[in-house]
């Protein structure tokens, strides 16, 4: 990119055109960042408030989660009209004001956009309810009757993403069981069919909703599940690519082309970032040809644990799938479903899996402070786009003590209360030292949505900004480097090998940026001729500690 940070973005650039490649892309989930009106709940006044923050930090886009009318039995992921805000966040001319604004601060918007599913009180789920069975209205969605005597088995057996079964059975008018309908999340979130040509057509009247009101792209949630094999079989085992009956099917290829063929529309084309979990990385690779989406969340290196050699192998499999396609990687550390890096690197297995989450898993906070710090300045050294989940810029850890009964995520719920749920990550920004919820509402107001934790203020903004040894501190500097440095804009990666390092180091080049990153127990001389630009932790006589990472210029 070529712009200048203040001032409005120029979209005759050639370079402005794939801002995408190399960006920062920050995570709101809007409602813990900011209450601007009291209530308790995050809304879009409460970021257009802190728009200069964000301006501040140095990014260059903003990913807001589900916005929409919602009645939030997922967060908002339950959407029941995407052409209103819920009116929790605001209005719409607010929205509108607020993508304005950020473009002029030289911020990007990019929405989400949930094509598995809607919610139950979506306007089509209610038509096709009370339509009965055989009529259109059901045929946006997946109703079956049941299998066995009374039509009283499920129609498939397959698992929730969130556990148990996906099968709901309604009941008829007279008040006898009816059909049953599918949802791979919860009941409030009914699956569309994607056989209909409604489907198609409404999705893509959203994309054009939001383009023509300045988004800059969509993110795709659950991008690899829309489309269902229609016979509807159970799993088979051991099945091989795009045999599954609901995951990675081919045929969501020529959706997402035609997505493309709406962003590519715009004078400055819009962009695709898609929501992918899949092991194989070759069938990740194929939704980023160059006819289909622009990114897709790389969650390997996310998931695996700190370790040298485990993030080495995600960071080389990530750079040689996304090369043939000629796509940039993206790189994640964290957002609104997994647990905050902080807390996780800070454990005996660092790894993240969602199927192991547990109530009082013991973890080292200080340490996991530490690698979080030094895993901020590995991902940001990396060739390709950046995201940031809101918070993690603060270094917030995951509230795993929330009162029982102030936990709201289905997951923990559909768990039985045994996996505590996504909420420890998703607690209300800290922005001020004081007040009664440190700056997320104003005083006097409702309580926040979920209960902050004692001493929240400690990672607030206006503490951090104070302190140039804070997280936040490091992410600014990070971010303004790789805007500056002309090696961390380029598309390559060298592999470094540093004299007297182990397998415990990972170091690598971008152009003349040497970023390190020091795994193992004891300190790592820099080299003689090193100036260094970053440090996640103090050197010590030269010397780069454990846990930590550095980005220096070769000067030879
Ligand atoms: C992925 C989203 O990130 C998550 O928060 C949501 O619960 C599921 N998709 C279902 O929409």
């Amino acid at each position: 990119m070529t712009e200048e940070r203040s001032g409005a973005l120029t979209s005759t650039s050639p370079a402005a055109d794939e801002w995408w490649r190399n960006a920062v892309i920050y995570q709101v989930y809007p409602r813990s960042f900011a209450d601007g009106d009291g209530d308790g709940t995050g809304d879009l006044a409460g970021v257009r408030r802190h728009l200069p923050y964000l301006r501040d930090l140095g990014v260059d886009a903003v990913w807001f989660t589900p916005w929409y009318l919602s009645p939030l039995a997922d967060g908002g992921y339950d959407v029941q009209d995407y052409r209103t805000i819920d009116p929790a966040f605001g209005t719409l001319e607010e929205a509108e004001a607020l993508i304005a604004e950020a473009r002029d601060l030289g911020i990007r918007t990019i929405v989400d956009v949930v094509p598995n599913h809607v919610s139950a009180e979506h306007e089509w789920f209610r038509a096709a309810l009370a339509a009965g069975p055989g009529s259109p209205e059901r045929e946006r969605f997946w109703f079956r009757d049941g299998k066995g005597p009374g039509g009283d088995e499920m129609p498939t057996r397959w698992e929730s993403s969130f556990q148990g079964t996906t099968w709901t059975r309604t009941t008829d008018p007279d008040g006898t069981p009816g059909q049953w309908y599918l949802h791979l999340f919860t009941p409030e979130q009914p699956d569309l069919n994607w056989s209909s040509p409604d489907v198609r057509r409404e999705h893509e009247d959203v994309l054009r909703f939001w383009f023509d009101r300045g988004a800059a792209g969509i993110r795709i949630d659950s991008a690899a599940l829309p489309v269902k094999d229609p016979a509807l079989p159970e799993v088979p085992e051991g099945f091989g690519p795009g045999e599954h009956p609901h995951l990675d099917r081919d045929e969501l290829h020529d959706v997402y082309r035609g997505w493309r063929a709406v962003a590519d529309s715009y004078a400055e084309p819009r962009v695709l970032v898609g929501e992918i979990w899949l092991p194989d990385v070759q069938r990740f690779a194929m939704y980023l040809r160059p006819d289909e989406m622009h990114t897709a969340f790389n969650f390997d290196l996310m998931t695996r644990p700190w370790d040298a050699k485990e993030l080495r192998a995600a960071i080389s499999a990530t750079l040689a799938a996304h090369a043939p396609v000629g796509a940039p990687a993206t790189w994640v550390l964290s957002n609104h479903d997994i647990t905050r890096p902080v807390t996780r690197y800070g454990r005996e297995d660092s790894s993240f899996d969602f199927a192991a989450k547990r109530f009082g898993t013991p973890t080292d906070l200080a340490l996991g402070e530490r690698r979080a710090r030094a895993a901020a300045l590995l991902t940001a050294a990396l060739p390709g786009s950046l995201y940031v989940y809101q918070g993690d810029e603060l270094g917030l850890p995951e509230v795993e003590d929330l009162p029982r009964d102030a936990i709201q995520d289905p997951m923990h719920f559909r768990s039985g209360g045994v996996d505590p749920g996504r909420d420890g990550c998703r607690v209300p920004l800290p922005w001020t030292v004081g007040g009664d919820s440190h700056g997320f509402s104003p005083d006097g107001a409702a309580p926040p949505w979920l209960p902050q934790p004692e001493g929240w203020g400690r990672w607030s903004a206006e503490a951090e900004a104070a302190d140039p040894a804070s997280m936040l501190s490091l992410y600014r500097a990070a971010l303004a480097l790789r805007r500056s440095e002309p090696g961390l804009r380029s598309a390559d990666l060298s592999w470094v090998e540093l004299p007297g390092a182990s397998e415990d180091v990972i170091a690598f080049s971008r152009g003349d940026v040497v970023s390190v990153t020091n795994l193992g127990a004891g300190p790592l001389p820099l080299p003689d001729d090193a100036d260094l630009l970053l440090a996640s932790a103090e050197l010590d006589d030269g010397a780069l500690p454990s846990d930590a990472s550095a980005w220096y210029r070769t000067t030879t």
